[in-house]
């Protein structure tokens, strides 16, 4: 539908958002596509409110506040350490929701060939990169630019290409030759190390270390490698709206450009680029399942004049097969007198659903909240 809006000297112009976001998604090129095309403005679709970012300013103080450097060095084999991280991660993960890891045992020439390799694909020819580009989700690997294009109130200035790794990964002649063996190999590695961190994890929350595993929160695994074009005016756009992760956990290798902040005490905090580090942060159905003993925060990625910059999130979450409903609730063994559930079971079909019903910036808690 058409409708008419003013600029900024007050001259109405009709503006079709429906065609444009059509004509966009149909060039199967993503934002990359307009820059190839030498855009220097941002096109009308992708221009946010401008609460989106600034709503919160930093002020001085707060940029000396950063999330938790956690060093996982000998939680396989001494004990002692071990429990240390264990605290850790407890801490971290009840005021922060984010923290970054340091010797999680991924080689650092792996993390930065997983990032020249998403460069690669998103940089190559344009017809090359149509081949992936669909909504189909349920292929399992997809390239597309902005998961809720349609119901977002503005796309934001980024790509991605994602991979459906857990629990059927692709076959090898499905993955994109660019990034082929690099995206198996990390791949490998990150899964690792997800499972390392959800032992951590439940032994946060007081439980058997399998725990969170054994539940299922694990059996869904899949990596969104996304690419954030330079952009021509950043102050009209965002990389990414803010959101929670509708996952159990997320962890995140960043490339060295920066841009993402994250909600803590209701300041954004710049989480700055460390190579070779790894961001780890709860995701909302680890807050559900929790009951609220961890927290899942807000974050975001701001556009900029400066870039590519590249980030590759990889997501556990639980699996629902069709007609095996996935019951999401507090952990019955968390809860007692004094610790009474407060959210309602719920399958994960329905917390999906509304997620996507409702754009990224939707957080299903509050619809799950008792
Ligand atoms: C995400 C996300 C941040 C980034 O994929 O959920 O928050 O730095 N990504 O790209
Ligand atoms: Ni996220």
């Amino acid at each position: 539908m058409a409708t008419i809006t003013s600029d900024l000297a007050g001259n109405s112009q009709i503006y079709d958002r429906k065609s444009e976001l059509k004509n966009f998604d149909e060039s199967k090129v993503g934002v990359q596509g307009l820059v190839e095309n030498g855009v220097t403005k941002v096109p009308r679709m992708f221009h946010c409110e401008q609460s989106n970012i600034n709503d919160l300013s930093i002020s001085e103080s707060n940029l000396k506040l950063s999330i938790p450097t956690i060093d996982l060095t000998g939680i396989h084999d001494d004990p002692l350490l071990r429990d240390e991280v264990v605290r850790k991660v407890q801490n971290a993960s009840e005021k922060w929701g984010f923290f970054q890891v340091i010797n999680h045992g991924i080689p650092t020439h792996i993390l930065d060939e997983m990032i020249k390799g998403t460069c690669r694909f998103h940089q190559q020819d344009a017809k090359a990169r149509k081949e992936y580009y669909t909504r189909d989700l349920t292929k399992k690997v997809v390239y597309l630019s902005n998961f809720t294009l349609y119901q977002d109130q503005s796309a934001d200035w980024r790509d991605t290409l994602a991979f459906f790794w857990e629990p059927h990964p692709p076959k090898a002649e499905e993955l994109p030759k660019v990034c082929s063996d690099i995206v198996s190999e990390y791949s490998k590695e990150v899964k690792a190390l997800g499972y390392s961190l959800f032992e951590l994890l439940s032994e946060a929350l007081g439980l058997n270390r399998f725990h969170l595993k054994e539940m299922g929160g694990a059996e869904k695994f899949f990596l969104l490698c996304h690419y954030y074009p330079p952009c021509p005016e950043p102050e009209l756009t965002i990389g990414t709206t803010k959101h929670t992760d509708g996952s159990f956990m997320t962890i995140l290798l960043q490339d060295h450009v920066g841009g993402l902040q994250v909600l803590h005490d209701n300041q954004w905090v710049d989480v700055p680029p460390s190579h070779g580090a790894l961001v780890v942060n709860i995701g909302d159905l680890l807050k559900i399942v929790s009951n609220d003993k961890f927290t899942s925060v807000q974050h975001r990625v701001l556009a900029k004049h400066a870039g590519p910059r590249i980030s590759i999130a990889s997501l556990f979450r639980a699996h629902e097969s069709e007609g095996m409903p996935k019951v999401i609730g507090p952990i019955k063994e968390l809860l007692s007198k004094e610790n009474l559930p407060i959210y309602r079971d719920t399958s994960l079909k329905e917390f999906l659903a509304h997620r996507f019903t409702n754009g990224i910036g939707f957080s299903a808690l509050s619809t799950n909240r008792l």
